[in-house]
């Protein structure tokens, strides 16, 4: 038998107790809070290290059984705490700020991601979320498939406007009966809306209430509606009836009233985005239809 060097046995044990001590580190119990955030942690095989998410975190549908931290905007300290985790990741829209503070202060980590609706903020989560669960490549796979998929939708995209002209259109995010309020620049729904090769007709910045005359006004060719308590022809009817003004539009004389899923846009850009997209364009692109599916 071939004599081992010892120095070789020594350094092995000491690098495989250094993987160790680092798998050690890493934190183990994790809450999450925004529901494209929670996705991505699903998707880098993280799942089974959550131990409460926020009520925006509804995919995949196996993390509505975890205990609930109640919604991302309006989390408590007690509820958090009682789930003894190591770290709690959550994006910007994450808060009240006190709240995160004091949970700070109890001694649990408080990991931030950035909402931003851009690519770069798809790289950095991916990048920090590998990190903290020690899946760098597989982190790295995802963002390079995720940028490939979009520039694949819009070469699609780009081909169905040889046809027909870009759409004029709004998004609407209802809120279980509240006023809705009309996507905006810098929002993930104006981001949304125009991957999928739409116009956005509000030029205000963020998310606003919607008035009657704007809208009358803009006319849009196709309205997107987003409500976390309906969904489909259930949310576009309730939409309908609260908004007379609607109904008078291009968009609802023509039938163009597409409802769109909100859990896509909380949490920062979540992977069922890309599949979501080419749903997206093809309702504003219904003569490239065919092509435009995933
Ligand atoms: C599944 C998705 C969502 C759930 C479960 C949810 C839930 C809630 C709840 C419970 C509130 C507290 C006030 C209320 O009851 O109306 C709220 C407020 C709010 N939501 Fe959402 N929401 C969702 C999606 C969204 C989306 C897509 C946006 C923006 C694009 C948004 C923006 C806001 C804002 C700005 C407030 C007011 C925040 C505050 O006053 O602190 N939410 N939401």
């Amino acid at each position: 038998m071939m004599r081992r060097p010892a120095a070789l046995v020594a350094l092995c044990a000491v690098l495989a107790l250094s993987t160790q001590a680092l798998a050690a580190e890493l934190p183990q119990r994790w809450v999450s809070a925004g529901g494209a955030l929670s996705e991505w942690v699903s998707a880098l095989g993280g799942e089974q290290r959550l131990v409460g998410v926020d009520t925006t975190s509804q995919h995949p549908a196996s993390l509505k059984a975890l205990p609930s931290i109640g919604y991302q905007r309006q989390l408590s300290a007690e509820g958090i705490l009682s789930l003894r985790p190591d770290v709690l990741v959550g994006t910007d829209e994450m808060g009240p700020p006190p709240v995160l503070a004091q949970i700070r202060n109890a001694g649990v980590r408080v990991e931030l991601f950035s909402s931003k609706a851009e690519l770069g903020a798809v790289d950095d989560t991916l990048h920090h979320l590998g990190q903290l669960l020690g899946r760098e490549s597989k982190a790295a796979e995802l963002a390079a498939d995720y940028r490939q998929q979009l520039q694949q939708l819009q070469g699609q995209i780009k081909q169905a406007q040889t046809g027909q002209e870009a759409p004029g259109v709004l998004l609407l995010v209802g809120h279980a009966g509240a006023k809705p309020m009309i996507a905006g620049q810098g929002t993930a729904g104006d981001w949304v809306l125009r991957q999928a090769g739409g116009r956005n007709l509000a030029d205000h910045q963020g998310y606003k209430d919607f008035s009657v005359e704007a809208l009358a006004a803009l006319n849009p060719d196709v309205v997107v509606f987003s409500d976390r308590a309906l969904s489909g022809e259930q949310a576009l009817q309730a939409l309908l009836k609260q908004n007379p003004a609607l109904a008078v539009s291009r968009a609802a004389r023509e039938r163009r009233l597409v409802s769109f899923d909100p859990t896509l846009l909380v949490g920062g850009l979540g992977p069922r985005l890309p599949s979501a997209l080419h749903a997206l364009a093809a309702s504003f692109y219904p003569a490239a239809k065919a092509s435009l599916n995933p």
